[in-house]
C-alpha cells in the first residue's frame, strides 16, 4: 500500500512577547532583543498540517481536506488567531511563545483528534524565513 502524506496550509496571526520567567530582565533583553519588547509584537503565521496514510481505496483520499481543514480551523485557529499567545490562550499559558514551542502546543492539541491517517508533520512559519516543524518526537 502506498503512504502518502497530504498537506494542508492554514493562517493566523497572533501577537507575542518573548519573556522567560526564568531569566532576569537583563538576560530575556539580551536574549530575546526586540521580541522581548513589552507590549508584544504581531506576526502573521502560517500552519502547514501534513497527515499521512493510505488513499482510501474507494474515495482515493488519505484525508478529506476539507475535514482536516474544518477540524484545524476549530481547534486551533478559532482560539488563537488574533490572540495574544502570552494572556488569551488556555493552551499556551506559562510557555514561552516561540515558534518551537507553539509548534509542540498545537501539536498537543491535535494529535489525537485527526478522523483518517495519522498527523506526521506541523509546520509553522513564524516570517517566511523563521520556520520550526515538529513530528511528535
Ligand atoms: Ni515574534
Amino acid at each position: 500500500m502506498a503512504m502518502v502524506y497530504v498537506t494542508r496550509r492554514m493562517h493566523f496571526n497572533a501577537a507575542h512577547r518573548l519573556h522567560s520567567d526564568a531569566l532576569t530582565e537583563d538576560e530575556n533583553a539580551q536574549t530575546y532583543g526586540a521580541c522581548n519588547n513589552p507590549m508584544g509584537h504581531g506576526h502573521n503565521y502560517e500552519l502547514e498540517i501534513t497527515v499521512k496514510g493510505t488513499p482510501d481505496p474507494v474515495t482515493g483520499m488519505v484525508i478529506d481536506l476539507k475535514d482536516l481543514k474544518d477540524l484545524v480551523q476549530h481547534v486551533i485557529i478559532d482560539k488563537i488567531d488574533h490572540k495574544h499567545l502570552n494572556y488569551d490562550v488556555d493552551f499556551m499559558r506559562g510557555i514561552v511563545p516561540t515558534a518551537e514551542n507553539i509548534v509542540v502546543a498545537l501539536w498537543q492539541q491535535l494529535r489525537d483528534k485527526i478522523p483518517a491517517g495519522e498527523l506526521y508533520e506541523l509546520k509553522l512559519f513564524e516570517t517566511p524565513r523563521n520556520i520550526a516543524y515538529y513530528r511528535g518526537e
